[in-house]
């Protein structure tokens, strides 16, 4: 599919990478608006995600996603933090090449396991997505959507040791390259 234009970028990769604080300070920094898609999500459907796994279970909550990332797609510069699911789709994947620049925040699967220990928000946002859980979970599923992330991005940033706003910069230099190069 053609590049429409590239006026957005998109922050996929894996539950705690960083997505929605690195698309705070890229924003801020672009002069751009940024937008948490799992936050649009549960507005537009007044709904937690938790609750939309028990009672549609994760294909509801995936068809959800899939409209909400169709919706985003047409606002320009924005910097979206995706959910980390949203690459599993082969029509989400075209949509966000095609809306804008792709940028995948890396990182381990016990850096991600950590974290999501630490975040106060992981019960309401982040139901388990197999019955194993836990690290676990995250290895198996990194492995399975790694191929995915990297199919889809314009380019992979890792978020180990390395502070948002390292991370931002990093972006944003690569940004101010490619425009330049056209
Ligand atoms: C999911 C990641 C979550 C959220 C949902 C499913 C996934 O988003 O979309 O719980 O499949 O990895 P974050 O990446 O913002 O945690």
């Amino acid at each position: 599919m053609k590049k429409r234009s590239s006026n957005n970028v998109f922050l996929i990769g894996y539950r705690g990478t960083g997505k929605s604080t690195v698309a705070r300070l890229m924003a801020a920094r672009l002069g751009w608006t940024w937008i948490d898609a799992d936050e649009y999500l549960q507005k537009k459907y007044g709904t937690s995600i938790r609750g939309i796994f028990e009672q549609e279970g994760e294909a509801g909550f995936r068809d959800k996603e899939a409209a909400v990332l169709a919706e985003l797609c047409e606002h320009e510069r924005e910097v979206v933090a995706t959910g980390g699911g949203v690459i599993l789709r082969a029509e989400n994947r075209a949509r966000l090449r095609d809306a804008g620049k792709v940028v995948w925040l890396t990182a381990d699967a016990a850096t991600i396991w950590q974290r999501l220990q630490n975040d106060a928000t992981t019960e309401e946002r982040r139901p388990a997505l197999t019955h194993e859980g836990g690290l676990t979970e995250i290895e198996k599923l990194l492995a399975k959507r790694e191929p995915l992330y990297r199919r889809c991005a314009d380019l992979s940033v890792s978020s180990v040791d390395r502070s948002p706003q390292q991370v931002a910069e990093e972006i944003l230099t690569y940004l101010s390259q490619t425009e330049t190069d056209g």
